[in-house]
C-alpha cells in the first residue's frame, strides 16, 4: 500500500476489497456513490480483470457512472436490470441496528431507490462512521426545487414535534447557487444531532410535499464492513448477527492504487 495514502482511505480501501468478494458471477450490482463506494468500483473491475467475472452494475450518480465505465465495467440503468442481486454503498453514519444516514455526496435518492431494488445492501465504511445514535452527521433531504423555502419551513415546524435535538435546516449550496443532485433536485440538510426515532422521523419527512426522500436508510442495510487502516475488517451481518473480524491481505504494487484519486 502506498505510503502517501491517509489512514481513512486505508480503512475505506481494506472495507471496499472486503465487500467485494461478495461478488459473484453473474451477479447484478447496484454501485454506490461517495469515495468509499470508488474504491469498491476500483476493487470490483481488478476482480473482473483477474478472474474474468461477467457483472453488470447500476450506477447511483453520474459520477459512479463515468469510474464505473472508464474501468470498463458494464453498466445498465435500473430499469434495465430491474432487480439487483447485491448493491455495496457507503454511508455518512451507521447505528447498531444498521439503520444509516447516507446523502453526504447528494446521491441519496437513487441510493435509496437502488439499494432498496436490492436482494442484499453491504454497507462499507471505516471506523468513525459508526454512532451509537445517528443525527451528528446532517440528515440530507432531497427536496423539489419549486417551493422549496416553503418546504424548509415545512420541515422546521415537522421537526418542533419530533424528538430530535437541533432544527437548524439549511440549503445545500454548489458556490453561490443551490447544489442541483443529479434528478435536478436541491438538498436540505438537517443539523438535528441526535435522532431520537429515526424510522418516526423518516416517515413523517416523506409526508411533506416538497420533499422527494429522505437520507435515512431503515431496515435496508443488510452487512456493514468496516475497516481499519492497518487492513483488520470487522464484517457484521444484522440478519444471522454473526461478526468476523479479518484481515485483508494487500500488496505494494495494487493497480489498483494507479487509478486512485
Ligand atoms: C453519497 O450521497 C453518500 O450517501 C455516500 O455514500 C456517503 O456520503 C459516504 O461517502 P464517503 O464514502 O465519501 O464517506
Amino acid at each position: 500500500m502506498p505510503a502517501d495514502l491517509n489512514p481513512i482511505d486505508k480503512a475505506k480501501f481494506v472495507a471496499a476489497r472486503r465487500a467485494v468478494d461478495y461478488v459473484e458471477d453473474g451477479m447484478k450490482l447496484g454501485l454506490g456513490t461517495g469515495s468509499t463506494a470508488a474504491w469498491m468500483v476500483r476493487c470490483l473491475a481488478e476482480r473482473m480483470k483477474e478472474e474474468r467475472l461477467r457483472v453488470i452494475g447500476v450506477p447511483t450518480s453520474r459520477r459512479t457512472a463515468e469510474l464505473a465505465v472508464s474501468l470498463g465495467i458494464p453498466v445498465h440503468t435500473l430499469d434495465e436490470a430491474k432487480w439487483l442481486d447485491l448493491t455495496i454503498d457507503g454511508a455518512d453514519e451507521f447505528d447498531g441496528s444498521l439503520n444509516l444516514i447516507k446523502g453526504g455526496g447528494a446521491a441519496l435518492l437513487q441510493e435509496k431507490i437502488v439499494a432498496t431494488a436490492s436482494d442484499q445492501m453491504i454497507v462499507i465504511a471505516d471506523a468513525a462512521k459508526e454512532v451509537h445514535q445517528l443525527g451528528a452527521f446532517p440528515l440530507p433531504v432531497e427536496v423539489v426545487p419549486f417551493g422549496w423555502q416553503t418546504t424548509k419551513a415545512l420541515i422546521e415546524e415537522t421537526l418542533v414535534s419530533l424528538d430530535v435535538f437541533g432544527r437548524d435546516v439549511a440549503i445545500r449550496m454548489n458556490g453561490d447557487k443551490p447544489l442541483v443532485t443529479d434528478e435536478a433536485n436541491y438538498i436540505l440538510d438537517l443539523q438535528l444531532q441526535r435522532i431520537g426515532n429515526p424510522r418516526q422521523l423518516a416517515l413523517v419527512l416523506n409526508q411533506i410535499p416538497g420533499v422527494v426522500e429522505n437520507g435515512l436508510f431503515i431496515d435496508i442495510c443488510d452487512v456493514v464492513v468496516i475497516g481499519q487502516p492497518d487492513g483488520r475488517v470487522t464484517v457484521r451481518d444484522i440478519n444471522t448477527g454473526i461478526v468476523e473480524n479479518e484481515q485483508v491481505a494487500f500488496g505494494p504494487t495494487d493497480n489498483i492504487f494507479a487509478d486512485g484519486d
